[in-house]
């Protein structure tokens, strides 16, 4: 069974002390749930990750970070590395999110990049795909998939892509309020998870945590978990107060699968 995995993408929001607010308040109200049953991560702005770090030290919530480059040091200006992360107890890092794509020039090519370069440095990538709205309606979403997870998993092997989470994101579903159906998630999610079977083998495949992004919120996260292929969420705009948040972990944490 794959265990389920909902982490919280704080994007640029959250100062110092307001992340410290947050990372406290989740603390408090998920130290009941059971680690083996469900994985909860932070991925605050970099600022703020050695703060939140402490306040999650030796509870049941991981940090993650989102995004890094794929060099571990170097003139490389405003950049961070997987050495830096470790360093700080990232266990997770958020690798191409759309947001990354469309205003920062992200390719899959730097996607497998640093893909490559999480792994290597101990960290679970959550390798973010998904397509436009324009994409969708011209019928290229299986096209894009494609090219998201053929390219974004070049060369990484059967026992590596185990820690991998992909994370699937609608872009036309990301701040907008429009969630993709139920129906609609599961069926990009089994899509990809066929070309899983296909890039690696069956088990692995079965084995590979995918997530669904795009407006989640806690009145939609139960119908999204209940479906087979939607092993967790990568939330942005509920992640940012502790009520929407605990609430919807704890929602997903309700769901159980075969
Ligand atoms: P929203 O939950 O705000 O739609 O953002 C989704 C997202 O981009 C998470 O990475």
């Amino acid at each position: 069974m794959r265990k389920t995995i909902i982490a919280g993408n704080w994007k640029m929001y959250k100062t110092i002390p307001e992340a410290i607010e947050l990372s406290n308040g989740l603390k408090r109200e998920l130290f009941k749930l059971d680690k083996d049953a469900i994985e909860i991560v932070l991925c605050p702005a970099y600022t703020a990750l050695s703060e939140v770090a402490e306040v999650v030290l030796e509870s049941n919530i991981q940090l993650g970070a989102q995004d890094m480059y794929w060099q571990d040091e170097g003139a490389f200006t405003g950049e961070v590395s997987p050495k830096m992360l470790n360093d700080i107890g990232c266990a997770f890092v958020i690798i191409g999110h759309s947001e990354r794509r469309l205003y920062f020039n992200e390719t899959n090519e730097t996607v497998n990049k640093k893909v490559k370069a999480a792994l290597s440095a101990g960290i679970k990538p959550i390798m973010c795909v998904g397509e436009t709205l324009a994409q969708r309606e011209n019928n290229e979403t299986f096209k894009v998939i494609d090219d998201h997870i053929l390219n974004g998993l070049k060369d990484i092997n059967a026992t590596e892509a185990l820690n991998i989470v992909i994370a699937y994101e609608p872009v036309w579903a990301i701040g907008t309020g429009k969630t993709a159906t139920p129906l609609q998630a599961q069926e990009v999610h089994q899509y990809i998870r066929n070309l899983l079977v296909k890039v690696f083998d069956r088990d692995t495949a079965d084995a590979m945590r995918i997530q669904y992004g795009g407006s989640v919120k806690p009145d939609n996260i139960i119908e999204l978990m209940n479906q087979p292929d939607v092993d967790g969420a990568l939330v942005g705009g509920a992640s940012l107060k502790i009520d929407s948040f605990s609430d919807l972990v704890k929602k997903a944490n309700q769901v159980r699968k075969k």
